[in-house]
């Protein structure tokens, strides 16, 4: 009987979008408890955020520069903060981003317990989705490809139509969305980890006090975002050897990428290969791209967009780190390739009146590279050295749960 009552109640959850409800008790699987395996020291997550700041230091002196705009040296180290962030990288704490973690993989942020944050931004595949777009807790496509996570703390401008500005913003977001996690009520969640057995301790660790809090969450959430630093490809270490570890066929890529001809540095700029970031390394491919607000642009991918993001089909510049692990391409997973992606811009823009200005010839229309296979092959292979497989490894990003 009381089963019955709570499978009813459940599926009203579900279906009513979760709507006057707020004990926990009432989840149909608030039994469902996942094993959690730490180690008994934290990962030294300040430490890593520390080292790229660092890194990046060391390439640019001149890095704290005005485009920063919260620009300033705390206790000599730069701080890179996106607008709106409440902390700074210095006050990272490894019991706050830890707890971080354990909540970007637990599925109890979602409200039947099947999705985690990780479940559509697989570490594998550098925090992105294999699927065209992400399915959510109901199994309902969402309408957008997942976007890879590279360095967020460097941005201001989130999401495929750039509607969050910051970290602290967005990182509730998709647990209170309906399709992503269906948790539209915050109280519900915070009661609900309450009652487990491991957050209670977690939440001491990190802030002192037991208590579950909506902005204790936030925090947490974005601490490990913002620690979640991608700086070791092998263009990274090129960037401080001249690029001597480079063959010829990605030095011959690197130049084309950073070619006039081909202009993929007018938007894809700065440490990630995007646009909209706070700071770019002194890397080649510096210089200001102007593609409409917010870092977005229109690629001439149809002639009419059924999605059309920021208005007009425009959509944020995405980084371009690991992006040889990131398939499918686009905002909606159209490409399956880089191959295809390259035969785009090659030979596949549309004459949208949106269309971006660094992608029309002389007359106005859509431009044709006329690239030659072994230009395209150099233009992927450089591609595929923004590929950094540490961070794919490293533990401290990984799954927490053991099933
Ligand atoms: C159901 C799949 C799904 C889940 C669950 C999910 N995401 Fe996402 N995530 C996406 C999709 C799809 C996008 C792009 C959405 C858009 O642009 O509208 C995205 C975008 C993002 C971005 C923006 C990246 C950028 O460069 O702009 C971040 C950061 C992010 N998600 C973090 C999270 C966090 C943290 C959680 C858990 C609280 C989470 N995601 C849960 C699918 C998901
Ligand atoms: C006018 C600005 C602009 C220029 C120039 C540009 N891109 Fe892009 N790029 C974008 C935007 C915007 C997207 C996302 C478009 C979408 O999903 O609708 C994108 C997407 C991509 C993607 C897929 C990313 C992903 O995560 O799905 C790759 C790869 C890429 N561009 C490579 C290049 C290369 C190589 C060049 C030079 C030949 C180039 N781009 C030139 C703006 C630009």
């Amino acid at each position: 009987m009381k089963k019955n009552l709570l499978t009813i109640s459940a599926l009203a959850l579900v279906t009513l979008g979760f709507q006057n409800c707020n004990t926990d008790n009432q989840l149909p699987s608030a039994a469902y408890e996942p094993k959690l395996e730490l180690p008994a020291q934290e990962y030294d997550y300040k430490a890593g955020v520390q080292a790229f700041i660092k890194d990046a230091h060391t390439l640019n002196p001149k890095l704290v520069s005005s485009n920063l705009n919260s620009g300033f040296i705390l206790n000599g180290i730069p701080q890179f903060l996106p607008s709106g962030l409440s902390f700074n990288t210095a006050d990272i704490k490894n019991e706050v981003a830890t707890l971080g973690r354990v909540l970007f993989y637990d599925k109890k942020l979602s409200i039947n317990n099947t999705i985690a944050c990780g479940s559509c931004h697989l570490q594998s595949k550098a925090f992105s989705d294999i699927g065209d777009v992400s399915v959510g807790f109901k199994s309902v496509k969402t309408t957008r490809n997942s976007m890879s996570i590279a360095n967020p703390m460097l941005t201001n401008n989130l999401f495929w139509d750039s509607r969050s500005k910051s970290l602290q913003d967005m990182v509730l977001r998709p647990v209170q969305n309906h399709i992503e996690m269906g948790m539209d009520n915050l109280q519900v969640l915070t009661s609900k980890l309450q009652s487990t057995s491991y957050y209670p301790s977690l939440f001491k660790k990190a802030f002192g006090t037991e208590g579950v809090t909506e902005d204790k969450i936030n925090l947490a959430l974005m601490q490990f975002l913002a620690s979640m630093v991608t700086h070791n490809s092998k263009f990274d270490e090129g960037s401080k050897t001249k690029f001597n570890n480079f063959n010829s066929l990605e030095t011959m890529g690197k130049d084309l990428f950073m070619s006039e001809r081909l202009s993929c540095t007018k938007c894809h700029t700065g440490a990630n290969f995007s646009l909209g970031d706070e700071v770019s390394f002194d890397n080649p491919y510096g210089g200001s791209g102007d593609s409409g607000p917010n870092g977005t642009a229109n690629v001439g991918l149809d002639m009419v967009y059924k999605d059309n993001g920021r208005g007009n089909g425009k959509f944020k510049i995405p980084s371009l780190r690991n992006i040889e692990l990131t398939a499918p391409y686009m905002h909606d997973g159209r490409f399956k390739t880089l191959e295809q992606v390259v035969e785009h811009y090659n030979s596949g823009i549309q004459a949208h009146p949106h269309l971006d200005a660094n992608l029309k010839d002389a007359n106005g229309l859509p431009r044709r590279l006329n690239l030659t296979p072994i230009e395209k092959t150099a233009l992927i292979a450089f591609l595929k050295t923004l590929t950094d497989t540490k961070y794919i490894a490293d533990v401290k990003y990984s799954d927490p749960f053991k099933y």
